[in-house]
């Protein structure tokens, strides 16, 4: 049966992005045989501008009558100053909710290509290929009450609230482990157990499923220390599981060990293996409407689409090794620009992807 996709452009070079990486699921409808439907929808800003909301009701039916969601970027400058319920990040947050995808992957791999990108030694992250398990649709996002109050003394107080259920934990720890189980087989759990209970519980939960996953090596480690482990020594690690919050933080942090965050894809992803996939970028309005930013996270994010949601593991294989072989010809976006290399814009670089599908 006809697989069915819902694209979301977004916001900033949210558009540009993506209209490079439905051209790859394009040539894969046309030639390579993917059965595959596309529909096009409105997030963030300019799902406010065109109709006053963040995510509009229409946007998030056909999500749920999809089998994948592509989605761009969302957020800029021109809405800051909204009413916090509009903003475009909102709309972001809601679908993650409203699909309950609490699962999050986000891989961080250094292309051996891209050693000279990195702002670290080659030696420090040369091989390096790690997995942020992060959980999406709990923790300090979503927790309850939040807000920003008036005490008696007549001070304002903002105040949010990070709290996890034990189920909450169990299915992202569940993930987690699976995953682990598919790469090196060693987990780290990254907490504050030291000073929040939530992460005391956290920890207790994780522990717990060790004994289920004996395969799987269990480590924990504090959310400090792993901040400067992932820029001290980040080969130690196979995949790390966190809280919502922590998880934003770190995978920001690992995707410079591998050059330009730019070149991240992610998969968001429910129980059912339905997904949203986005670059973990932002939205970039420093360089919208330039023709400039990289496609390959959101061409990447196609490839994890097709191995988590659409069934298509070899189709996946091919894209990434699409994405290889443009590296290979040293062509290079400004982010990841060095001087013996090739700089292109980002339609280029869609178009040299295509090729290398069609000639594979
Ligand atoms: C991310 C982004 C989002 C987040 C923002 C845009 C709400 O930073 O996907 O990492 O914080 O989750
Ligand atoms: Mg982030």
């Amino acid at each position: 049966m006809s697989k069915k996709i819902l694209v979301l452009p977004g916001d900033g070079i949210g558009p540009e992005i993506v209209a490079e990486a439905v051209k790859v699921l394009d040539c894969l409808r046309q030639d390579h045989g993917l059965d595959a439907e596309l529909a096009h929808g409105l997030i963030g800003g300019a799902a406010y501008d065109a109709c006053g909301k963040p995510l509009p009701d229409e946007t998030l039916r056909t999500a749920l009558e999809s089998d994948a969601v592509l989605l761009g970027a969302v957020g800029g400058p021109a809405y800051d100053a909204l009413d916090r319920p509009l903003r475009p990040e909102r709309g972001l947050l809601a679908i993650r909710s409203e699909m309950a995808l609490f699962g999050n992957l986000r891989p961080a791999i250094l292309y051996p290509q891209l050693a000279e990108a990195s702002a670290l030694k080659p030696e420090v992250v040369s091989g390096l290929d790690i997995m942020i398990v992060r959980e999406l649709t709990g923790g300090l996002y979503f927790g309850e009450p939040r807000g920003i109050r008036t005490l008696d003394n007549g001070e304002r107080q903002g105040y949010n609230t990070l709290a996890y259920t034990e189920s909450e934990i169990e299915r992202i720890g569940r993930l987690a482990f699976e995953t682990a189980r598919r790469r090196d087989k060693r987990l780290c759990s990254v907490d504050k157990a030291n000073v929040l209970e939530v992460t005391e519980l956290w920890r207790e939960i994780m522990t717990r499923l060790a004994g289920e996953y004996p395969d799987v090596e269990l480590s924990h480690m504090y959310v400090d220390n792993a901040a400067m482990q992932l820029v001290r020594a980040p080969k130690q690690f196979d995949v790390l599981v966190t809280e919502n919050m922590f998880g934003d933080i770190l995978s920001d942090c690992a995707a410079m060990l591998t050059g330009s965050i730019g070149m991240l894809p992610s998969a968001s992803l429910d129980r059912n293996g339905r997904g949203m996939y986005e670059p973990i970028h932002g939205s970039a309005p420093d360089i919208a409407g330039q023709g400039v930013a990289n496609p390959l996270a959101t061409i990447l994010s196609v490839a994890m689409m097709l191995r988590h949601s659409l069934g298509e593991p070899a189709l996946a294989d091919r894209v990434q090794a699409a994405v290889g072989a443009v590296l290979d010809q040293c062509l290079r976006t400004a982010d990841i620009h060095t001087p013996d290399t090739r700089r292109v814009g980002t339609v280029e670089m869609g178009d040299a992807v295509v090729a290398a599908l069609r000639a594979a």
